[in-house]
């Protein structure tokens, strides 16, 4: 298992380039399924998520290659062979749960296990089942699957009305209205880029739309669908995490290819807590100059809202933050496991429930800690950034879920990083 060792060594200053959004990739790789003809998407993330979809659709017979070192993915699911996603690729990834909804709206039927546990809370899969059930969907659960048919004729239009924002039901239900017969409403729905990005790229394959990036969105349902190209939409967690790195470090860093209305909420508490945002022609250039961060109050919300992908980034900032800042979880309950990881660091951090209160510190001190998840590992890294002396982050295969090259775009705006290979 790999170690990322990170030394605080001042000021950064430089570009960093920001990927295609790995939660864009996750559902617009499956949209393939509800088509015969290829789908191809430019600016993929490099990522083991993507690789876990990628097995996971090729398990069902679709064909996915990967070509210009995995920036570019052509799918086509014209044979396929099987409408049934196995518990063993499932269990590894969540979000592989978004083949229901277009497995179902294309082949009539499908059978996806439950993804169960997952360390950063129960996050169970009824409102994905629910809006499936909206259209008209017979669904029983047996032995640790969702076996899902559709009425003869297929799935039909109607009401989707979720109780709560949810963005990967929202996405299900979204693709499986594009085929569905009649109108569907889709109400109560995510508003997240990724949302947006899906469907941008499922109107290209000749959905028909209306309503993306507000909280209701209309679908007339179409008998088929094509092929399409589409570019992947910016990662707004990868671009706000590296966005931290020289409010953390200090100096000055550009982040390409971001932009404000990606992470505006975001860039309003950077603001509140003294770091400098500023759009360029090529992306968002983060500044901090003058003394030390003040603390803030951070609630995570649906988009606009702050998102709960960045509270364990933004937590690392306010260790070391002038005052008490407060952050209220209100995604996911237990997404706190860093703190603890923070507090060997010398953090001074009060856990209850869903609220954390952070008391700021001089400095940091860098500690052997250990990566819980996906965005508390690069929290990790980020405090190392401006810790002194030596932050030894374990477990990092949670990083190569979500970050491509961690240590060389880091490294390229002068941090003191590096992977080792632990026998
Ligand atoms: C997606 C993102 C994840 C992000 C999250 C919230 C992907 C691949 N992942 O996850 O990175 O942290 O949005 O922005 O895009 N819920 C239910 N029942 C359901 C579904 C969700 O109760 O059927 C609850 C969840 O437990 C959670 C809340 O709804 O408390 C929001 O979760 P949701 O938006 O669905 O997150 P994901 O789509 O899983």
């Amino acid at each position: 298992m790999d170690s990322i060792i990170v030394t605080g060594n001042g000021p950064l200053s430089g570009q960093i380039p920001i990927a295609g959004a790995k939660n864009a990739c996750l559902t617009l790789m499956p949209a393939t399924l509800l088509s015969d003809e290829p789908l191809t998407l430019t600016n993929a993330p490099r990522l083991s998520d993507i690789r876990t979809m990628t097995t996971l659709l090729q398990s069902l017979g679709a064909e996915v290659q990967a070509l210009n070192e995995g920036q570019v993915l052509a799918l086509s699911s014209h044979a396929l062979t099987s409408t049934r996603a196995e518990y063993d690729i499932v269990r590894k990834m969540r979000a592989s749960i978004l083949v229901l909804g277009p497995l179902l709206a294309k082949h009539g039927h499908a059978e996806v296990s439950l993804p169960g546990g997952c360390a950063i809370g129960a996050r169970p899969v009824d409102l994905h089942l629910r809006a499936l059930e909206a259209m008209g969907a017979e669904l029983d659960l047996r032995e640790g699957y969702v076996h899902a048919k559709a009425p003869a004729g297929g799935l039909k239009g109607g009401i989707v009305d979720f109780p709560l924002v949810s963005v990967g039901a929202t996405e299900n239900a979204l693709m499986a209205a594009t085929l569905a017969k009649g109108t569907t409403l889709i109400k109560n729905a995510a508003r997240e880029p990724e949302i947006v990005d899906l469907a941008r790229c499922l109107q290209k394959m000749g959905a028909q739309i209306s309503g993306e990036g507000t909280s209701t969105i209309e679908v007339q349902g179409v008998e088929t669908l094509g092929g399409a190209t589409h570019r992947v939409v910016t990662d707004r967690i990868e671009l706000g995490t590296y966005m931290l790195a020289p409010a953390i470090a200090g100096g000055e860093v550009e982040c390409l290819g971001g932009t404000i209305e990606l992470v505006q909420s975001f860039c309003e508490t950077l603001d509140a807590a003294g770091i400098s945002v500023e759009e360029t022609p090529t992306g968002l250039k983060v500044s901090r100059k003058n003394g030390r961060v003040r603390a803030v109050d951070v609630t995570t919300e649906p988009f606009p809202g702050f998102p709960t992908d960045l509270q364990a980034q933004m937590m690392a900032l306010l260790c070391t933050a002038e005052g008490t800042s407060v952050l209220e979880e209100k995604i996911f309950e237990n997404r706190f496991m860093h703190a603890p990881e923070l507090m060997r660091m010398g953090a001074q951090i009060d856990v209850h429930g869903g609220t954390a209160k952070v008391t700021g510190v001089d400095k940091l001190k860098g500690a052997p800690v250990m990566a819980t998840d996906l965005r508390a590992s690069v929290s990790l890294i980020l405090a190392g950034l401006a810790a002194e002396g030596e932050t030894v982050v374990n477990r990092v295969y949670h990083l190569d879920r979500g970050y491509e090259h961690v240590v060389r775009k880091l490294s390229g705006v002068g941090a003191k990083i590096e992977r080792v290979r632990n026998e």
